[in-house]
């Protein structure tokens, strides 16, 4: 399959996030974060969307990103792992509260700021480029209880000051980076997206435009200082991808399709063109949102457009305007689709589609006309171990196969691509589930849903399947 060859410098590689991976989560200084408090099980997803009980961790309940899989301790074996696959590129994020630990101290944490340090030299000794997130899903908890996290405007200016910090530290050694993880899962999943939590009587959607808006600024501001600390740097947007299809070709399903994207859309078109649509001021004032802006953040906007646009996709979606049609939604989707008939799904419920893959990067190209850089896509799925101690995940092989396959197609329809960090190359704790079992790796890590096992490394097939791809720049992708 395949037998084209990708761009030369093209950035291949894998992606993780601080929370999924490190564990040490109350480590060398490290404060509490908002995914700190999400734990496996059916709490699960109440608390991802604001229903937080405490802000502290219960007795009783176990918290996978306490331990994670301890990345913070197993960094040097796993980047040798990366190496031998031949990446290019390591997606990491830096967790805010082991920079600043509330999210206000006066000096930042230095045994924290010591850790990325020490990452991102062990990437530069393999030739790996860091790019970089300043915000996966966290956000610390003090700042949660204080401020009602993003709903306040006091975060721009904290994050800004995060920000600064990191840039100016790292800025001979991480030239990628990204601003806010997955921007628009804060329409969907609050708390994780953004460390909202609600209370009885809240308006959920005027606190979550609001929100919006500061991480807009926010995003804004940081691009603006990583220009400026750092010239040689690219730093872009991050957007939970997958193009709606409308379900029929009735113009009342076309039309939802279109405003369903619009609503991811809307962060998007903010970050890159640097002011609101037209729609998204309709949209406000039809719902009857009153978003507080200061004179000055048009021109905040304005001035701080991203250079890329980064995404993750691993499913397209579905829209119906039919009642009967919408009983049959895909299950854990959390962008609520519909199901697709000419589609199959994982074990989990997520659509699997390919093609879906390189009409996302073509839209997201024809609507942006500003690089684009996938960094995030993958297969969770549970794997066995075999008595011999192999994992035989072909079902993985044969979803990235057809995912990098369509990439290629999208790169010659005429995308600029900067880059692909498949999701988790390493097995690390789900974000949507909390879960180990659901597995997206090229390496197994023993460790189960309950916290157990021995932490210990196995390469899966699929590890010199994509040691192949890399090697071959994309044109062996395998039969
Ligand atoms: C994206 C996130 O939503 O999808 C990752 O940016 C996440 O943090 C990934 O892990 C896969 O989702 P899940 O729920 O299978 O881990």
């Amino acid at each position: 399959m395949s037998n084209f060859r990708f761009p030369e410098n093209f950035l291949w590689g894998g992606a993780i996030a601080a929370n999924q991976a490190e564990g040490a989560y109350l480590e060398d200084g490290k404060g509490l974060s908002s995914v700190d408090l999400l734990p496996t099980g059916e709490n699960r997803r109440s608390i991802m969307k604001g229903n937080v009980p405490s802000f502290t961790p219960l007795e009783g309940e176990f918290y996978p990103s306490h331990e994670a899989i301890d990345f913070y301790h197993h960094y040097k074996e796993d980047m040798a792992l990366f190496a031998e696959m031949g990446f290019k590129a390591l997606r990491v994020s830096i967790s805010w509260a082991r920079i600043y630990p509330t999210g206000e101290e006066a000096a930042p944490n230095e045994a924290g700021l010591k850790f990325y340090d020490d990452l991102f030299d062990e990437m530069l000794k393999y030739n790996i480029q860091p790019v970089v997130t300043l915000a996966h899903f966290d956000v610390p908890v003090a700042l949660v209880e204080k401020y009602g996290s993003w709903r306040h405007r006091k975060m721009v200016e904290l994050f800004e000051t995060y920000s600064k910090t990191v840039f100016a530290r790292y800025k001979d050694k991480a030239k990628y980076w990204m601003t806010f993880n997955e921007i628009n899962m804060l329409l969907h999943l609050p708390f994780l997206g953004a460390g909202l939590a609600f209370k009885e009587g809240d308006n959920i959607k005027q606190i979550q435009y609001q929100a919006a808006h500061h991480q807009l600024l926010a995003s804004a501001l940081a691009v603006k200082a990583c220009h400026e600390i750092i010239p040689d740097a690219q730093i872009g947007c991050m957007l939970a991808a997958g193009s709606f299809y409308p379900f029929t070709c009735n113009p009342e399903d076309v039309y939802q399709g279109m405003e369903k994207d619009r609503e991811s859309y809307f962060f998007i078109d903010v970050q890159s063109r640097g002011e609101y649509p037209g729609y998204a001021k309709r949209f406000f004032r039809d719902h009857g949102l009153n978003i507080e802006m200061q004179p000055e953040d048009a021109e905040i906007l304005r001035e701080g457009t991203v250079d890329y646009i980064g995404f993750s996709y691993y499913s397209s979606r579905t829209t119906s305007t039919d009642p009967e049609v919408n009983k049959n939604m895909t299950t854990g989707n959390v962008f609520g689709s519909v199901a697709n008939p000419y589609l199959a799904k994982s074990e989990w419920g997520w659509t699997i589609d390919p093609k879906g893959f390189r009409i996302t990067a073509n839209q997201l190209h024809d609507r942006y006309q500003k690089p684009l850089f996938v960094v995030e896509n993958g297969f969770g799925a549970s794997d066995i171990v075999t008595p011999e101690g192999e994992v035989n995940d072909d079902y993985r092989i044969d979803y990235l196969k057809r995912h990098v396959a369509e990439l290629g197609e999208a790169i010659q329809d005429g995308c600029e691509i900067i880059g692909y960090t498949s999701w988790g190359p390493i097995d690390i704790v789900s974000a949507s589930s909390g879960e180990m079992k659901k597995r997206y790796g090229y390496i197994y890590v023993d460790r189960d849903n309950e916290g157990k096992g021995t932490l210990k490394r196995i390469k899966k097939k699929s590890f010199s399947w994509y040691k192949n791809v890399i090697a071959s720049n994309g044109e062996n992708l395998g039969e």
